[in-house]
């Protein structure tokens, strides 16, 4: 593994790389938040429930999860609070583990952090590469992984890439899985900013190997709370239950669940941000004569279509202060490419003006 940071959000770990200060200013383009940044309500209402602190909070965590369940259209037996996506991926590993699960495949290049929850739980990863370029999958060895292997974990969009598996493919891997003993794991970690609403929830009725593992952190832009959620079957969920550590949601993180998926203001706000910044970028970025892979999730990720140095563009931007993600530990990337968020316009604009300066110094 490389010693970049493996993960986006942190400049003071980048940004001494390329010899500037941790401390300087810097547009984050490298972890991928939502620009519109926390409800406004949120501060205040983090403030008024100090007092909460002094007690312990509700162990089944009944009332967000009951909130998390009428968003969803599920019992709340389907549900368990987490504490961040993270969280959620590592219990639904400590799962697989605890139901014997020696092996699992990934779809790569993803998130870091399923292959290192794998190992975690002593589970032996193996991989199945996106097709380079179009990062399409394969669904012949994906399937095959649903036989061969007892987990399947899959991003879905896909962290980096932001393309979006097609809904029948998934259904081919869950019923092949049902026949197999075989569990998919899909994380839909960006499934908010996908339009038309793509999750596959409804998929829950129909199979119980499906785990779906959600985070409230990008959407909400709350890093720093760690929320997030699993869904499964009642009995993968009652499982889950008893390998999770005890309060591992603070009370003032979980008594935000509600009120915000009742805040369909800003879901509306962000849509009509995303739906009208991500075009704009791609667009700004292909004119610049970059290869940009289309995105169903807030960010983009990019090569140059001649094959100019992507670490050099990085080291550029960095020294424009703007930081973006580099993809030194993504498997099959490895370097050759950038990912950023999508952000505001103006934001977006010194992107896209920092980079015609890299094309015509
Ligand atoms: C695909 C994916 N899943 C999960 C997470 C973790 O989310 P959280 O911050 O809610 O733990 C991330 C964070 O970058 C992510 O990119």
């Amino acid at each position: 593994m490389s010693d970049w940071p493996s993960h986006g959000g942190r400049p003071e770990q980048l940004l001494p790389r390329f010899g500037l200060a941790g401390d300087n200013e810097i547009i984050d383009f490298s972890a991928n938040l939502n620009p519109l940044g926390p409800p406004v309500w949120l501060a205040q209402q983090l403030a008024a429930s100090v007092a909460e602190l002094a007690l312990y909070p509700d162990p089944d965590y009944r009332e967000a999860r009951e909130a998390i369940a009428r968003a969803e259209g599920l019992p709340a037996e389907q549900v368990r609070l987490t504490n961040g996506g993270a969280e959620a991926i590592f219990l639904a590993a400590a799962l697989l583990a605890s139901q014997g699960v020696s092996r699992a495949t990934i779809v790569q290049p993803t998130f870091g952090e399923y292959a290192r929850a794998c190992r975690h739980y002593g589970i032996a990863v193996e991989h199945v590469e996106l097709a380079p370029g179009s990062f399409a999958l394969d669904e012949a060895s994906a399937a095959e992984a649903m036989r061969d292997a007892a987990a399947l974990f899959l991003c879905r969009p896909n962290n980096p890439t932001g393309t979006l598996l097609g809904r029948e493919i998934i259904e081919h891997l869950l019923a092949a899985g049902q026949h197999h003993g075989a569990t998919l794991v899909v994380d839909e970690a960006f499934v908010d900013f996908v339009t038309p609403d793509e999750r596959l929830t409804p998929l829950l009725a129909r199979f119980d190997n499906l785990l779906l593992l959600r985070s409230m952190t990008k959407l909400y832009a709350i890093p720093g709370l760690r929320l997030g959620y699993l869904l499964g079957s009642a009995t993968a969920v009652e499982r889950i239950g008893e390998l999770q550590p005890p309060w591992s949601v603070n009370a003032l993180a979980a008594g935000l669940v509600a009120p915000l998926l009742a805040d369909r203001d800003y879901l509306a706000r962000t849509r009509a941000w995303l739906d009208a910044e991500r075009p704009w970028l791609q667009g700004e970025l292909e004119a610049l004569g970059l290869d940009v892979v289309p995105s169903h999730a807030n960010f983009l990720l990019f090569r140059d279509a001649h094959g100019e140095s992507m670490p050099a563009l990085l080291a550029h931007l960095a020294r424009c202060g703007i930081l973006a993600r580099h993809t030194h530990n993504f498997i099959g990337l490895e370097g050759a490419w950038l990912r950023v968020a999508v952000r505001s316009r103006l934001e977006n604009r010194a992107l896209v003006e920092a980079i015609a300066r890299w094309r015509n110094p």
